[in-house]
């Protein structure tokens, strides 16, 4: 049977991507060392339901002190998404938990699947913020990453020494660059669960910048789609591809958009830009779409509205 390590498994991503691989009949091992980037009862909500799911078995501690050798002895993917996330935190005293989670984390899995006897794929969760400003829009996996952010820095990184180990040692490595994720269960620090928060609160919603940045905003199912994909697609192995969610959406018709949902409106402050925050992100997906065979399938209105639900019952 075919067994599967997820790392970061009770955050946002990795929980529905645990979800996904039990419903396929897999066997999980799922990592996951619930810090307190944001608070770690978020997290326990998000696995609590699997908690007794036969084909589970949770592991609450940190990727740096596992025994991987052991781990890895019968494992055949790794879907590595666990990272210290966050553009705007990554400034200042916070960058050591940056390097430590992003980078030193993804060391330690990577010289243990140097040796893993069975493993066919690792797939790294990484970002859109590895380009910064880019200056194509859609942008490709051929345009050179520039970050703006010690976060996009350290997710490049990681993206590099996989491919050190892969070119090395073989390791069978594909990176997943996502774009914007939402939908259920998206991190309290991410702006969409930030303004469904404060509408459903009925307060005012305060947005970094003039509200006219674009994003590529990208379904949580969709991303877990191209996770499966890149597991088994054997051209992948040793690839980039953008993840993104099929349209380009300024922020101020997403709070529109949200209205329109929610059925009433608040008022909108608007801050100074965050340091760090690009202005536009834009994913020409043609690579995934070819080689993966990945086509995004939630629409934006559709997949807020399951965040609305989602919202609410959360903080009901
Ligand atoms: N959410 C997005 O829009 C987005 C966009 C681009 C890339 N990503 C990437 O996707 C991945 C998942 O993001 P998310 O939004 O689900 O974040 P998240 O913070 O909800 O999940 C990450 C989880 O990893 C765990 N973790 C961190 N370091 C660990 C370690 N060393 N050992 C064990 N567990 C550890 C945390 O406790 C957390 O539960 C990350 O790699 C992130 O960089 C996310």
């Amino acid at each position: 049977m075919t067994k599967s390590i997820v790392t970061g498994a009770a955050g946002f991503i990795g929980s529905h991507l645990v979800e996904a691989l039990l419903q396929r009949g897999e066997q999980v091992i799922a990592i996951d060392e619930f810090n307190d980037y944001y608070d770690p009862n978020f997290k326990k909500k998000n696995i609590v339901h699997l908690q007794n799911h036969p084909g589970l078995t949770f592991i609450a501690a940190s990727i740096q002190v596992l025994d991987w050798k052991t781990l890895l002895e019968d494992v055949d993917f790794i879907y590595h998404q666990a990272a210290q996330a966050g553009v705007r935190a990554s400034w200042g005293e916070a960058f050591g938990a940056y390097t430590e989670r992003n980078l030193n984390a993804t060391q330690v899995l990577l010289e243990a699947a140097k040796n893993a006897p069975r493993l066919q794929r690792l797939v790294f969760a990484s970002t859109s913020s590895v380009y910064g400003d880019a200056e194509t829009l859609p942008t490709s996996e051929s345009v050179c990453p520039q970050p703006v952010s010690p976060y996009g820095i350290t997710k490049l990184a990681a993206e590099r020494l996989c491919a050190l180990y892969y070119k090395n040692f073989g390791v069978p490595w594909v990176a997943l660059r996502y774009f914007t994720v939402y939908g259920p269960r998206q991190r309290p620090d991410m702006a969409f669960h930030k303004f469904l928060q404060a509408m459903l609160h009925r307060q005012a919603i305060s947005i970094y910048g003039d509200g006219q940045q674009t994003r590529d905003f990208t379904y949580v199912s969709d991303v877990v789609a191209a996770n499966l994909a890149a597991a088994c697609v054997p051209q992948a192995v040793g690839e980039i591809f953008n993840i993104g969610g099929g349209s380009t959406v300024m922020l101020n018709q997403v709070l529109s958009l949200m209205e329109e949902i929610v059925g009433y409106s608040v008022p909108r402050n608007y801050l100074p830009k965050a340091v760090g925050d690009a202005r536009h992100t834009a994913a020409d997906v043609s690579k995934a779409r070819q080689i993966l065979g990945y086509q995004p399938q939630v629409s934006l209105p559709w997949g807020l509205t399951q965040q609305w639900y989602w919202i609410k019952s959360l903080y009901a």
